[in-house]
């Protein structure tokens, strides 16, 4: 008999397609960028194209991690047929990212984010930047961090297991929720600071609500008390436009794997400037380390790691870029607000912000007495449609540009099926 999770899995295994070519790839032309102009819908569907999700699937989550596209897949194919040869041309250049400083990835990044090239470190997942944060930012015993309520694991459990191993004090504020304006947010951040906090680390786009988050006002009101500022960005990148240096805070992390569509394996640390560099110690450590001339790069000394992987993160920048990011964060927003619309007509309870500010692509609402989990295994197993959510009944819906108003419509359907089933109409 089958347990759950393998029956999961085979009905996953049902709607994979065939393995698919390198030179099969690129088989299926990008959309011409004047398309949009013409027949926006068209555009949009050859975009979806470019993705290996198979038609009959609709994924409401790329909040967890995202699908890389063929432009991004091909350019990782291609990379492991050249470096696997061996034929690097110095007698000391070998395909190992973890030694050097690998510009030619960490500037079109760097770039991307409004950046330099000099503040990113391209690491391997949010999660290890985090950590790097947590762990290598210089504190005393009693100093504090202040973080919210609404921290991913990989945000908070670092400065958990800091507080006890070292005796930092981590301080925790309540989001309002859903947040009526960034105002709300700021007063509350204002309120908990004590003349022991010494660093501020909120996510910029709230991994439990979707909230975007006032980070450039987050930042300004940390620098005018003397607090560091660092932000948890794992969903920003290729959702919304970054501009880090404009938005003014002293260390940022994130992920390209979710919005981005990036290479599973890919994260980033900004630091601003030598200044903070000098407070944050190197959590893994090997030769240059301890170099400040090298500023950020010294963060990316991390060991033998996988070039082609960065070869797919130019070609999720290329891919991004060419899209533009206006249009793609234009997209994912109105796709949200449809979405929370139609659950609130629903009677959903909406934990997104009303004000349009703080509202990016991910929508989320609280539905009792639906059980989230239920409902998610039944839409995934019966139905191809992944969500994801909060027990008890919170869910958390991503809209990528990818997806189309017949995919969400498709999902609110079948919603409403679930609910008459279950007799909570
Ligand atoms: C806010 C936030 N931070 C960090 C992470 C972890 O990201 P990664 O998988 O890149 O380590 C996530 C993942 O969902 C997240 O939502």
């Amino acid at each position: 008999m089958l347990d759950r999770r393998s029956f999961l899995g085979s009905a996953a295994a049902a709607s994979v397609r065939a393995p698919i070519s390198a030179q099969a790839l690129t088989s299926v032309p990008l959309p011409a960028t004047d398309l949009h102009g013409r027949d926006a819908d068209a555009y949009w569907r050859a975009l979806r194209a470019q993705f290996l999700i198979p038609a009959d699937v609709v994924n409401l989550n790329v909040g967890t991690v995202g699908s890389s596209p063929r432009p991004v897949l091909k350019a990782i194919f291609d990379g492991f047929e050249q470096t696997e040869q061996m034929t690097q041309t110095g007698s000391e250049d070998y395909p190992i990212w973890g030694y050097g400083s690998w510009d030619q990835y960490r500037r079109p990044f760097a770039e991307f984010m409004g950046a330099r090239v000099e503040q990113m470190a391209i690491l391997r997942n949010c999660t290890e930047a985090n950590s790097y944060v947590a762990n290598g930012f210089d504190m005393k015993p009693g100093d504090e961090v202040l973080i919210s309520d609404e921290e991913h694991g990989s945000g908070e459990m670092p400065w958990m297991l800091r507080q006890r191993r070292y005796g930092v004090a981590v301080r925790k504020f309540a989001m309002p929720r859903p947040p009526k304006d960034a105002a709300e947010i700021l007063n509350r951040i204002n309120d908990a600071i004590t003349p022991r906090t010494r660093i501020i680390f909120v996510s910029h786009i709230s991994t439990t609500t979707g909230v975007v988050l006032p980070v450039k006002e987050i930042a300004a009101l940390a620098r005018s008390k003397g607090i560091v500022s660092a932000f948890d960005g794992a969903h920003a990148p290729g959702m919304i436009g970054v501009d880090l240096n404009d938005i003014g805070c002293d260390l940022y992390t994130g992920s390209m794997h979710k919005w981005l569509f990036a290479t599973k394996g890919t994260g980033f640390l900004y630091l601003r400037d030598r200044g903070v560099m000098d407070r944050v110690w190197n959590t893994i450590a090997t030769g240059g380390y301890d170099d400040p001339t090298r500023m950020a790069d010294r963060y990316m000394q991390i060991g033998s790691s996988c070039i082609p992987t960065l070869m797919g993160l130019n070609a999720a920048i290329d891919l991004a870029n060419g899209i533009g990011m206006d249009r793609i964060e234009a997209r994912g927003r109105s796709l949200a607000d449809y979405i929370h619309g139609e659950m609130v007509k629903r009677g959903a309870e909406s934990w997104t912000s009303p004000d349009p500010a703080l509202r990016g692509a991910i929508a989320t609402v609280n539905i009792p007495p639906v059980q989230r989990m239920e409902l998610q295994d039944w839409l995934w197993t019966n139905h191809k449609v992944r969500i994801r959510g909060g027990n008890p009944s919170k869910l958390r819906l991503a809209t990528p540009y990818f997806l189309s108003k017949a995919d969400i419509d498709r999902f609110l359907s079948l919603f409403d099926t679930f609910r008459k089933m279950k007799g909570l109409d």
